[in-house]
C-alpha cells in the first residue's frame, strides 16, 4: 500500500516535471550551490540596484532555476597568476534571465542586461577596482544531476568548450533569487517639451559606471545631438 502511493507519487512528479532521462534523480529547478555552499543568488548576495556585493566568505559558484524559465547567477572567484602571484585578479559576478533546457542537452543562460561584476586587478595601476556590466550568454554544452549519497541532488555543467563547472549542491527546491526584472542599467526615453515649443527625446542608460567618462560624454552628446520635432 505504502510502496503503491510511493510509486504513484513519484509518477505524478515525473510528469509534472519535464526533465529527460538521463537528467532524472529531480528537476533543475531550485537553488545549487558549489563547495562549501557559500555563494548562491539572491538578496543576500548582490543589490543590483546599488551595484554591490556581500562578499561571502568563500570563492565558489550558485545558480537558481526557477519552473517558469528564470535563472540568476552568483559567482566569486580569483585567477592566480603564477608568475606574479601578487597580482591574483578577484572577480564577483552577478546576473539573472531565462535559461532553456535545449533537445540536443544543452542549456542556454540568456541575460536580460542588468548583471554587473566587480573585478580586482591589485597590479593594473590605472584601475585596481572596478564595475562594468557583464551581459554574456552562457551556453552549458550539457547538464546532468546525479544523487550523492551524503550530499543528495548533484548538478553537472560543462561549459561550452567541456570544462566542467564544480559539481553544484542543491540547497533547496526553491529558486532563491531576485525579482524577475530589470534591476539595473535601465534604459529610459525622457520626452521634455521646452518653452519653445520644441519636444526634446533623449535616451538615458542609468547606472552604467563602467566608463563614467564615455557616460558624460554621452550625455554632452546627447544634450548637443538630441532629436528635436516641432511640437504641432
Ligand atoms: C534514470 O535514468 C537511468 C538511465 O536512463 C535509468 O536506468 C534509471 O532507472 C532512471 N531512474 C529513475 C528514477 O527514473
Ligand atoms: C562569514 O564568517 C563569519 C565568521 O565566521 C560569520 O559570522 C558570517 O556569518 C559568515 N558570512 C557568511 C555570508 O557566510
Ligand atoms: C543583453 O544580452 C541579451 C541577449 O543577448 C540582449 O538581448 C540584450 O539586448 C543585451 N542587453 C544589453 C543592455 O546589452
Ligand atoms: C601576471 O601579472 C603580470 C604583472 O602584472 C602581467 O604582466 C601578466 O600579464 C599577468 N599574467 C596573466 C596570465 O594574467
Ligand atoms: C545545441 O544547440 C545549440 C543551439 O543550436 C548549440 O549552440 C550547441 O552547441 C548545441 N550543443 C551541442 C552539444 O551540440
Ligand atoms: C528598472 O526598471 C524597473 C521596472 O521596469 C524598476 O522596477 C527598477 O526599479 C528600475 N531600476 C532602476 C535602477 O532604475
Amino acid at each position: 500500500m505504502l510502496r503503491s502511493l510511493l510509486v504513484a507519487g513519484l509518477a505524478a512528479l515525473a510528469a509534472a516535471q519535464d526533465y529527460s532521462s538521463d537528467h532524472n534523480t529531480t528537476a533543475i529547478t531550485g537553488t545549487w550551490s558549489s563547495g562549501t555552499q557559500r555563494v548562491f543568488p539572491g538578496p543576500g548576495f548582490a543589490n543590483p540596484a546599488q551595484e554591490t556585493f556581500a562578499y561571502p566568505n568563500t570563492t565558489g559558484v550558485g545558480y537558481a532555476f526557477s519552473d517558469d524559465g528564470w535563472y540568476e547567477i552568483a559567482r566569486f572567484r580569483y585567477v592566480a597568476n603564477g608568475s606574479h602571484p601578487e597580482c591574483i585578479i578577484g572577480t564577483i559576478l552577478w546576473a539573472h534571465g531565462n535559461y532553456n533546457l535545449l533537445d540536443n542537452g544543452s542549456l542556454i543562460l540568456t541575460p536580460i542586461g542588468d548583471g554587473y561584476q566587480q573585478v580586482q586587478t591589485p597590479c593594473n595601476k590605472d584601475n585596481t577596482n572596478f564595475i562594468q556590466n557583464y551581459n554574456d550568454t552562457e551556453l552549458y554544452s550539457m547538464w546532468r544531476i546525479f544523487t550523492d549519497v551524503t550530499f543528495g541532488p548533484k548538478l553537472h555543467l560543462w561549459q561550452e568548450d567541456g570544462t566542467p563547472v564544480a559539481p553544484l549542491f542543491r540547497l533547496s527546491d526553491q529558486p532563491n533569487m531576485l525579482p524577475q526584472q530589470k534591476l539595473r542599467n535601465n534604459q529610459t526615453t525622457v520626452v521634455t517639451s521646452t518653452s519653445d515649443g520644441l519636444v526634446t527625446v533623449q535616451t538615458i542608460v542609468s547606472r552604467q559606471p563602467e566608463k563614467r567618462e564615455k557616460k558624460a560624454l554621452q550625455k554632452r552628446h546627447a544634450g548637443t545631438e538630441s532629436w528635436k520635432f516641432w511640437k504641432w
